[in-house]
Formats: C-alpha cells, structure tokens, sequence
C-alpha cells in the first residue's frame, strides 16, 4: 500500500502539508509527545535498602531511576497528560479513531479511551477503544492507525494512539526494579512531521506462558529468565524473516528501537541477532556483511534509545516509543561527541516490538523531513529534570497507596499533584471519577 500511489483529494488535503496527485501516500506519526509522574525512585538506594549490590540494578539491568505515580495517576491520567501537548495539532473534523493500547486497564469492560476523550474534550465523533496484548498493545493501535489512514486516505483522517501502563510487580520481587509508569502518544495521519511508518512488518505470535496478570490482581506475574529468553527468540526470528522478505541487512539501518522493559534487554537480543543468534535462535541469521562500522552505530544509537527508560523504567506498551523519542531527541547532542553523523531525514530506524504471551514484530520507519522541529525534546528534558525524589520509605508508602483492586470506596490523595493536570479524585460505589486542572 505504500508504494501504491494515491490520490488525494485538494479539500481533504487542505489541513495538511500540500500533496499532488501523483505523490506517493506516506502514513505514520506527525507528533509524539510522552508524560510520566512527578515523582521518581533512585534505583541505587533501592538496591542498598534491598541488601542488592547497586552495581546489579544499574549495570546488569540498566536501570538509574524509576518513575512513581501518586494514587491520583492511573493509565487514564498518564494518557491524557501525554496527549495534552498534541491538543492543538488535531482537527476535530478529522481525528476518526482515540486507541489507547494498555496491560495497566482500570476496568475489564469500558475502554479507557472513553475517559481520556473526556478530560481532553475531544470530538464525540470518533471510535474510542482499548486493545491489549501485554507490551505490544502499543504497537497493535500503531498498526491499526495507519491502515486507518491508508484504508480512508481521501478523507486524510488523523487517529490519535495513547500507549499508557503502569508497570507493578510488587514490593522487594525480581520485578520491583524493572516497574514504572508513564504513556506516550503518537498523532497518527498521512504526511507526517515525524516518522514515516514503511508497509514492511514482520510479525510472528505463539501461545506461551512468560508474563501474564489475572484480572483479580494488579500485579504481573512473570518467569523473568524464560520471558527473555522468549524475546531474545522471537527477535533474532522476525529480524531474519524482515531481512529476507524486505532484502536488507543491518547496514540499511541508521538505529534500532527495541521494547524495553529494562534497558539491558533490547541489547541482548540485538547482540544476539548480531553475533549471528549463535546462542538464542534456532537458525543461524546472515550477518557476514555486518561491518564495524554498522555495528558501532547500532550500538551507539541503541544506547542512546535507553537514555529515556533508564530514568522511566518500564511502561509496557509505551516503552518502545520512549525509545524512538529517545533516539530522536537526543541523537544530535550524543553525536557532537561521536563520529557519527547526527539523524537526518530519510534515514531508516527499525523497531522491535514485544508483548509476552507472545507476539514479536519488527518495521521501520523513515524519519521526515524537519522532524527535529515536531518534537517537545525540550519539553521532555523539563518534566525528567523537575521529577522530585522519593526516599525508598515515601516510594513504598506511595506504592502501597494505591486505589484497591476491590470494591471499596477511594479517595486520591490532594498533596503530590504537582506536575500533573489529570486526576483520579475518587471511586465511588464502583465508579471511577476524574477531573483536570
Ligand atoms: N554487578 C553487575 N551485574 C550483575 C550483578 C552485579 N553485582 N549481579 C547480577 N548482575 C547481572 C547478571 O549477571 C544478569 O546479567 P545477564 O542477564 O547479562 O546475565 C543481570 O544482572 C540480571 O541478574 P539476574 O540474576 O538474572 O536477575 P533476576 O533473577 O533478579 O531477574 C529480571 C531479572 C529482569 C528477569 C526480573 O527483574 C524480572 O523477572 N522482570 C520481569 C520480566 C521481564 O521484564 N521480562 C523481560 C521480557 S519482556
């Protein structure tokens, strides 16, 4: 579809950037913006308070910090807030579908985007669903999105994507330094100012047990070394298919994004996959035209995809997309201390992702013309410096705060709001409540 050449017509063409009538359609993110509380744990402190050596948490994981929500933060808020900066850029006339991709779901029946459509007063005229499918539910509303877009192309429509999760495993669990919180969204139309999404994907599912969460409990349950090594497999499987299906190799890639649920993660099946899958996968992968220097742009801008989720953690179905932002927003500053040169327009960046239970993809995007000037790099660098530091006795009190998994009236917190602009004020008999500042 892509490569296909559509018309589109002067009117519906008109909100955007000019298209002719001979011009190739392109379909993929225009603005992405991504929100995370105000408040954040230092993993170090965690580690020393756990009796762990630090060194395990921030070297053998990969994770500095982590982002805590107060009990007026859920996936509802956090979407809402990521979406906030993205308000002036959609036209009610055309924004045809709100998804929001979610594992973090405040309710087992009503789509969360129902109540981010009303805090953000959005148009009634619009398909306001939730999809699931653990990390890769993000992903899925993507996929979605831009078929959308391709499918009604005359109509030029936008479809607004929300990745929103919380990540709880629980209190001193394997899982504990590996939570977060936070939500990205992606405005999704034809000619976008950010990433072009290619038609090339590769997607492979199985039925498997590595992470899952009851509907009676808001924590994971997970078989952490199977569930890596499930990823590393479904990596080095779809990375091989992509490359013989699109006839590519790592050369033709300027980055790699990978779903992160801690830093460390995507760079083990990266290396895995470049070390010819030797240990993880099944068939050996053709990386003999792997050059040096590919190799060290890959692993440099892998590392600089992390920065984001380093100090985040894990957002499940957003933590893709924090690394793209990541890479696109601070390639240019790592650069000026590498030999590489900064990100440009029409380079290609490949994107991993993964939600356990399983189902693994792998696409590209190319990146657009001017895209530096659609970003809130800025904006981000502001909400990550501001957060305020919690000792881990505030963290664990915040934690074990949090609105009950039962049928039992709450009431949110008034202190700790600062920093946000959506809230969870109350449940009352078993309806959820929100309000905006
Ligand atoms: N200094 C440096 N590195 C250290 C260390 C130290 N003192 N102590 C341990 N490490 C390293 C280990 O060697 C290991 O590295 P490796 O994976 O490269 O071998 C890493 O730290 C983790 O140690 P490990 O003992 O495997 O940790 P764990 O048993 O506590 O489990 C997770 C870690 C991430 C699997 C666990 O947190 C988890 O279950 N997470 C949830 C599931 C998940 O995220 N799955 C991912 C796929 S979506």
């Amino acid at each position: 579809m892509s490569t296909q050449n559509i018309k589109i017509s002067a009117t519906a063409a008109a909100n955007t950037t000019t298209t002719s009538a001979t011009t190739p359609l392109t379909v993929g993110i225009d603005r992405i913006s991504f929100a995370t509380p105000h408040y954040y744990l230092n993993l170090e402190e965690l580690a020393e308070h756990r009796g762990i050596d630090p060194n395990k948490f921030t070297i053998g994981i990969g994770q500095s910090e982590q982002s805590v929500p107060p009990n007026h933060q859920d996936i509802v808020t956090l979407a809402a807030q990521a979406a906030f900066p993205l308000l002036p850029y959609i036209d009610s006339n055309r924004l045809k579908m709100l998804i929001v991709g979610t594992e973090s779901g405040v309710d087992a029946s009503k789509s969360s985007a129902l109540y981010v459509q009303n805090l953000l007063k959005l148009t009634p005229w619009v398909r306001s669903i939730e999809v699931k499918e653990a990390c890769y539910g993000g992903t899925a509303a993507l996929m979605m999105a831009c078929d959308y877009v391709r499918a009604h192309a005359e109509k030029n429509p936008q479809v607004l994507v929300i990745a929103a999760d919380i990540a709880r495993y629980g209190l001193a669990t394997p899982g504990e330094v590996t939570q977060g919180a936070g939500a990205v969204a992606m405005l999704v139309s034809a000619n976008p100012h950010v990433l072009k999404i290619n038609d090339d994907s590769v997607v492979k599912s199985a039925d498997i047990q590595d992470f899952w969460r009851p509907v009676y409990q808001d924590t994971a349950l997970a078989r952490g070394k199977f569930s890596t090594e499930q990823y590393i497999q479904f990596f080095c499987e779809v990375w091989q298919k992509y490359c013989a299906q699109n006839d590519c190799n790592f050369s033709d890639f300027a980055g790699l994004c990978f779903h992160l649920p801690y830093t460390k993660m995507g760079l083990k099946a990266l290396k895995a996959a470049m070390d010819s899958c030797a240990n993880s996968c099944s068939d050996s992968c053709d990386n003999s035209n792997l050059s040096e220097s590919s190799r060290n742009r890959l692993l440099s801008r892998y590392e600089t995809s992390t920065k984001y989720s380093r100090r985040v953690g894990n957002i499940y179905t957003g933590s893709l997309y924090l690394g793209l932002l990541s890479l696109l927003e601070l390639d240019e500053f790592t650069c000026e201390n590498s030999d590489l040169t900064a990100l440009k327009s029409g380079d290609k960046i490949g994107l991993f992702s993964y939600g356990s239970g399983a189902v693994g993809e792998f696409f590209s995007g190319t990146i657009a013309p001017g895209f530096r000037d659609a970003l809130f790099a800025r904006e981000h660098a502001d909400m990550l410096d501001s957060r305020v530091h919690l000792s881990v006795a505030d963290y664990e009190e915040m934690f074990e705060s949090v609105a009950p998994y039962a049928p039992e009236d709450f009431e949110s917190s008034t202190s700790c709001r600062e920093g946000a602009s959506f809230f969870l004020d109350d449940i009352t008999s078993q309806e959820r409540h929100y309000s905006a500042r």
